[in-house]
């Protein structure tokens, strides 16, 4: 709790890079800390930026549709937070160096929650947290392991509404998290 209460008040007061000039509310995280699944986007966008809250607009009702086609519910059994807690203006990629200042909030929020499965939204975060020459539209759904935790990528949200026609694949791969998930949670988790 005090570990959470210090690392949350040091993001929110953070001057780490020059998103800081523009954001309304740093967007620390939203769901369960002591969750066994963890997702990660890559940044707000204007609704996240207004609300202070993680995936709040379309793409946010999309992701919880997605989620409780697999029985998850992001405040029951998930942790969700951002590579970049701050919006980029006009919700271009977050740069490099806003990443690299960025990056060690997220180490130490998954070094807090311990998942055992994370699941990258998008090209963003699996570039970040994977490998850097992740490419999405090949590797979705496959899984890599690090130090224990299984890690795997799917299609952004709003990439699922800018073309439906991903929407298939999506499900699949889902099944899949939902089936490691199986294996790897502690009994009643999901
Ligand atoms: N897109 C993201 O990657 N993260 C959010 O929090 C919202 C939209």
């Amino acid at each position: 709790m005090e570990r959470w209460n210090e690392l949350e008040n040091r993001c929110r007061a953070c001057q780490r890079c020059a998103l800081a000039d523009t954001r309304t509310n740093v967007v620390f995280d939203a769901g369960r800390r002591d969750a066994q699944i963890m997702f990660v986007g890559e940044g707000p966008g204007e609704n996240e930026d207004l609300q202070g809250k993680p995936f709040v607009g379309r793409g946010g009702q999309l992701l919880d549709e997605m989620l409780s086609l697999i029985g998850l519910d992001r405040e029951r059994n998930l942790y969700i937070a951002n590579i970049v807690k701050c919006r980029p203006p006009q919700n271009r990629d977050p740069l490099n160096t806003e990443q690299d200042a960025c990056i060690g909030y997220l180490e130490e929020q998954v070094a807090l929650v311990k998942p055992k499965v994370i699941v990258c939204l998008g090209r963003i975060a699996a570039m970040r947290l994977i490998k850097g020459n992740f490419r999405i539209t090949r590797e979705h759904g496959q899984w890599f392991e690090r130090d224990g935790v299984w890690i795997t990528a799917i299609y952004h949200p709003a990439a699922l509404l800018r073309d439906p026609s991903k929407r298939p694949e999506t499900f699949a791969d889902l099944r899949e998290i939902r089936a490691k998930l199986k294996q790897v949670c502690t009994e009643g988790y999901i």
